[in-house]
C-alpha cells in the first residue's frame, strides 16, 4: 500500500474524476440544483469557479447562460474540453486561480458559483479573502455569488466520515474525511479490481476548513451584502447546525 499526502489530488486524478464522483448519475440531480439557481438569480452569464471536468458549467450553458468554467488544474480543463469543447453551448473553459482571476473577466458575470467545497482549495484565510475579493471584481454590480461548502462544524473532531464509495469499470474509489481542528483531511482509497488487488493506493488531501463566521466576515470585508445561508443548493432548506452543507449566497451592491 502507498500513502501519498498531496494537495494536488485533483490534478493527479483528473482523468478519473468522473468515475470517482459518479458524474453520470450525479447529472440528473445536479440538473435540478442548477435549475433552482437559474430560477432564483436569472443569470445571463455565469462563472463556474472550480469547474473540474465541467458538469456544472455545461448545465448552465445548456440552459442558455453564457458560461465560463475556470480551474487551476490544467488536467481537469483538458477533460472538460474533451467532453464539452465541441458542443454548441455558449461555453468556454479557462485556466485561472480564484485568488487572482484574469483581468479580462472583470465585471463580466451575473452569477459566480463556487460549488462542492472548491473554496477550501485556497487553504488559508488570506487565500479566502483574496478569492472573495476576486469573485467580487468579476461580478457585475447587482450580481450574486453562491458558495457551497461542507458544514465543518457538524463534523465531530477526529470522526471518520464516509463521503462516497463508487465502482465504475472495475475501479473502486472509497472516500472519507476527518477533521482535526482547522485541518480537514479527505482520504481517497483507489482500488483497481482489474489488477493486483493488493496494489491499492491511499491519498490524503488536506486543507484548512473555514467557519461560517469566517465566511461571513470575509464576504462583508470583500464588499458583499445581502448574505443568506441555506442547507442545500436548491436554496429550499435553511441552514441548520446539523446540515451537511453550508450554502451561502451574497450580492455585490449596485453602486
Ligand atoms: C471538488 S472539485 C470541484 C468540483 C466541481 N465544482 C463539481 O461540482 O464537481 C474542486 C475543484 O476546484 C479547483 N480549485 C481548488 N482551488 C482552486 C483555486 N484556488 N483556484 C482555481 N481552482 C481551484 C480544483 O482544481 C478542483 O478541480
Amino acid at each position: 500500500m502507498k500513502l501519498t499526502s498531496d494537495k494536488s489530488v485533483f490534478e493527479k486524478y483528473a482523468h478519473e474524476y468522473d468515475l470517482m464522483t459518479n458524474a453520470g448519475q450525479r447529472e440528473k440531480f445536479h440538473t435540478g440544483e442548477v435549475a433552482a439557481l437559474i430560477e432564483k438569480f436569472k443569470p445571463e452569464s455565469v462563472l463556474d469557479a472550480g469547474c473540474a471536468t465541467g458538469l456544472t458549467s455545461m448545465l448552465f450553458a445548456k440552459a442558455g447562460c453564457t458560461t465560463v468554467g475556470l480551474d487551476r488544474s490544467q488536467k481537469m480543463l483538458t477533460e472538460a474540453r474533451k467532453k464539452y469543447g465541441d458542443s454548441s453551448y455558449p461555453l468556454e473553459f479557462r485556466y485561472g486561480q480564484f485568488e487572482k482571476l484574469p483581468h479580462v473577466l472583470q465585471n463580466k458575470f451575473d452569477l459566480v458559483v463556487c460549488l462542492a467545497n472548491s473554496i477550501s482549495g485556497v487553504h488559508t484565510l488570506s487565500g479566502l479573502w483574496k478569492s472573495l475579493r476576486s469573485f467580487s471584481t468579476v461580478l457585475r454590480p447587482g450580481g450574486n455569488l453562491v458558495l457551497q461548502l461542507l458544514n465543518y462544524s457538524a463534523i465531530k473532531e477526529s470522526d471518520l466520515v464516509p463521503i462516497k464509495t463508487t465502482v465504475n469499470d472495475g475501479l473502486m474509489y472509497i472516500r472519507f474525511s476527518e477533521r482535526h481542528r482547522r485541518r480537514f483531511f479527505v482520504y481517497t482509497v483507489r482500488l483497481d479490481m482489474n489488477k493486483d488487488l493488493s496494489a491499492f493506493e491511499v491519498f490524503r488531501h488536506d486543507f484548512d476548513n473555514f467557519t461560517e463566521k469566517e465566511i461571513y466576515s470575509n464576504l462583508r470585508t470583500a464588499g458583499f451584502g445581502q448574505l443568506h445561508k441555506y442547507g442545500d443548493l436548491f436554496l429550499k432548506n435553511r441552514f441548520a447546525r446539523t446540515s451537511r452543507d453550508l450554502v451561502v449566497t451574497a450580492k455585490k451592491p449596485l453602486i
